[in-house]
């Protein structure tokens, strides 16, 4: 089924594992993105940025995801991923994205209030959920590059739940956006401390540099939704660099997408399956 966040993830809380959120970079890859969250036996959070988005048509992503959840018999939410400005997240929402992220990570702590709190009264009013975040990631995404990230503080996070009932908190905990050659150090000293502390869904951006080995400990830590996005980037890239480099010019393009899609497929499989936590997943059964 089409679901928003706050359905998939009150599920994931229940049975304890972490749902997925992969960044889509264009149409082509969606198809198998989800096709391999119903492989997997797992729900899937496509992500979009605003300008993703708009490049592809907002209202496109949300009848593939519709039609392709009901077709597979696989929950799907649709997340506008780091929006900033209002209006975006509006469009979005009229469109029929599920879910939004409201990006007031960089503004004084009163004015991130401010400002979301208008984006959840909206939402909420029209049944989607909401992300928003505190503390900074760092790296680059789209282009555009934070260098050093902020860790979450755990009082303003805090103070920023009183006051706005968002879906789930995106944190800052160590990671970067864009990091596809090195591994991150988390800080899970401080995971710890806001798992202990934050009921809500927590969130980790730039998943591409988090190490596979570090999955179960996050997801014990409360982190429901894990975004990744350049790891998919990279390897379509790769894939068709490749392909268009041996293609015949009148090969059929399809010839040369599928691969890329292919790789697409392999990575969100392979990284549901490590999400699903199955040995919790089994001993709730
Ligand atoms: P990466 O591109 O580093 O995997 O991060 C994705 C992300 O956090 C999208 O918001």
């Amino acid at each position: 089924m089409y679901k928003n966040l706050k359905e998939v993830l009150t599920e994931a809380e229940r049975i304890n594992y972490t749902v997925g959120a992969f960044n889509a970079h264009n149409l082509e890859m969606v198809p198998d993105m989800i096709r391999a969250a119903k492989d997997a036996g797992s729900p899937i959070i496509i992500q979009t940025s605003v300008s993703t988005a708009q490049y592809v048509g907002m209202k496109n992503f949300v009848a593939v995801c519709k039609t392709m959840a009901d077709d597979l018999l696989v929950d799907v939410v649709l997340h506008l991923d780091h929006a900033k400005s209002f209006d975006d997240i509006k469009e979005a929402i009229d469109a029929g994205y599920s879910s939004v992220m409201f990006d007031g990570s960089a503004l004084p702590l009163r004015e991130n209030i401010e400002k979301a709190l208008r984006v959840v009264e909206y939402a909420h009013a029209r049944d989607v959920s909401v992300e928003c975040e505190i503390g900074t990631i760092g790296g680059t995404e789209e282009g555009v590059t934070i260098a050093e990230g902020v860790y979450t503080d755990p009082k303003q996070a805090l103070t920023f739940l009183d006051a706005v009932d968002v879906d789930a908190l995106a944190v800052g905990v160590g990671t970067h956006h864009g990091q596809f050659q090195s591994k991150t150090k988390l800080n899970f000293p401080l995971i710890e401390e806001l798992h202990s502390l934050i009921t809500k869904p927590l969130v980790i951006h730039g998943g591409t540099g988090v190490d596979e080995s570090d999955y179960t400990q996050l997801t014990e830590n409360g982190i429901r939704k894990f975004n990744v996005g350049t790891e998919l980037l990279v390897g379509w890239t790769r894939a068709a660099k490749k392909q268009f480099e041996d293609t015949e010019l009148n090969n059929s393009l399809r010839n040369n997408i599928m691969p890329c899609n292919q790789v697409v497929y392999d990575v969100v499989y392979h990284k549901t399956g490590l999400f699903l936590n199955k040995k919790s997943v089994v001993a709730t059964m």
